[in-house]
């Protein structure tokens, strides 16, 4: 009778260990905390890896080349801003044992899509092969859809989903050519769930998934390819500075603290054990909207009761201009 009292109390004491851990330190997914832990470390599978990052004069994509600069891969880097990758790649030659020749800038505009074949080729002159297509670059959206202009839905479908799409395909055939490559897209927590206030951008980034889920299993001829969804929640970055609000001339005006946000260190540390990893989707995120995504995942009604809970005061933030987040908190 003791012994059965005992092995139940230990079996209660480990769940609600796991419990306390999971809520107070968990910054990724079960499986991705698993693999940063036993899995394959970046530092030994991407240097000398080519590596093309969209996006990469801010936020995510410019802190990926710093830590895939520091790695030791060769890196292309594209943005719209060419004075701004001209920076990034200026610190990433000043971070690491990277020379000139190892980082290559290719001016791109995702929704030019015209365009994108060339800068395939241009890629694959210089380097001869895309190891990793890193499909970052995009636009946020703060907005109520009552108020918002089929424009801005329009605008952001046009650079996050169609955009994406547009490069990944040149890249893509390369890599069937060689049989081998990984494209990496980083989506969002707002790929999975919905929320208020991002209508257009939570519809591109679940087209995103539902594009990217769709297109692996297209694939399955190559075990060598990878596709590869990341799913961050919050991150430190120019995301909110940048987003597109009621009509495209307008700016978002309340930018709130980053503070509580993931720093962009961290997303792109758990980014890159998830591509080395092959996850086929990774969920990225602080608490508490980690512990949404499973309640999304596994039990979507307390999911429903927890937004409609909490979306109404995150519509009331925003129109009295605070960060609409703050409810969370
Ligand atoms: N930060 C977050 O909380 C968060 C959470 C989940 C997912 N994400 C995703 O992470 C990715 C990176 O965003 P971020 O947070 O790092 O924001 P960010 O700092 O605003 O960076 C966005 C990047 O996308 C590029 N970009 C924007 N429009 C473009 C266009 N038309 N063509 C080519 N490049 C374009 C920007 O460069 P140029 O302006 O120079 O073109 C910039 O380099 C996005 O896909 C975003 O949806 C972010």
């Amino acid at each position: 009778m003791a012994i059965c009292v005992l092995v139940w109390a230990s079996v209660v004491g480990f769940l609600l260990f796991l419990l306390v851990r999971f809520a107070r330190y968990s910054d990724g997914d079960f499986t991705l905390q698993w693999l940063e832990w036993r899995g394959k470390k970046p530092e030994e599978e991407l240097f000398g890896k080519v590596v093309w990052i969209t996006g990469a004069s801010s936020g995510i994509g410019e802190e990926m080349a710093y830590q895939l600069a520091k790695i030791g891969s060769r890196l292309a880097l594209s943005a719209r801003r060419e004075n701004e990758l001209e920076r990034v790649k200026k610190k990433c030659l000043e971070i690491s044992q990277l020379s000139d020749k190892d980082i290559l800038i290719v001016p791109l505009n995702l929704t030019h899509r015209s365009t994108h074949e060339s800068a395939t080729s241009t890629v694959l002159k210089y380097f001869g092969r895309i190891d990793v297509l890193v499909n970052n670059g995009g636009r946020g959206q703060f907005s109520l859809f009552v108020d918002t202009s089929v424009d801005v839905y329009n605008a952001i479908m046009k650079i996050n989903y169609l955009g994406t799409i547009s490069l990944t395909k040149p890249v893509l055939n390369h890599m069937i050519e060689r049989k081998q490559g990984k494209v990496v897209t980083i989506s969002s927590a707002l790929g999975i769930m919905g929320a208020p206030l991002v209508t257009g951008y939570c519809a591109s980034k679940h087209a995103l998934m539902g594009f990217f889920n769709s297109l692996r299993p297209e694939l399955t001829k190559y075990p060598e390819i990878s596709v590869i969804n990341i799913c961050p929640g919050p991150v430190q970055s120019q995301i909110v500075q940048n987003a597109f609000t009621e009509d495209l001339s307008k700016k978002h005006i309340t930018f709130g603290d980053q503070f509580r946000k993931m720093t962009t260190e961290r997303c792109v540390r758990l980014t890159l054990v998830s591509l080395v990893n092959n996850l086929k989707e990774a969920w990225i995120s602080d608490q508490p909207y980690l512990a949404a995504y499973y309640l999304w995942q596994y039990t979507p009604t307390w999911a429903w009761w927890l937004l409609n809970l909490l979306g109404p005061k995150q519509i009331q933030n925003f129109k009295s201009g605070v960060d609409a987040n703050a409810s969370f908190f």
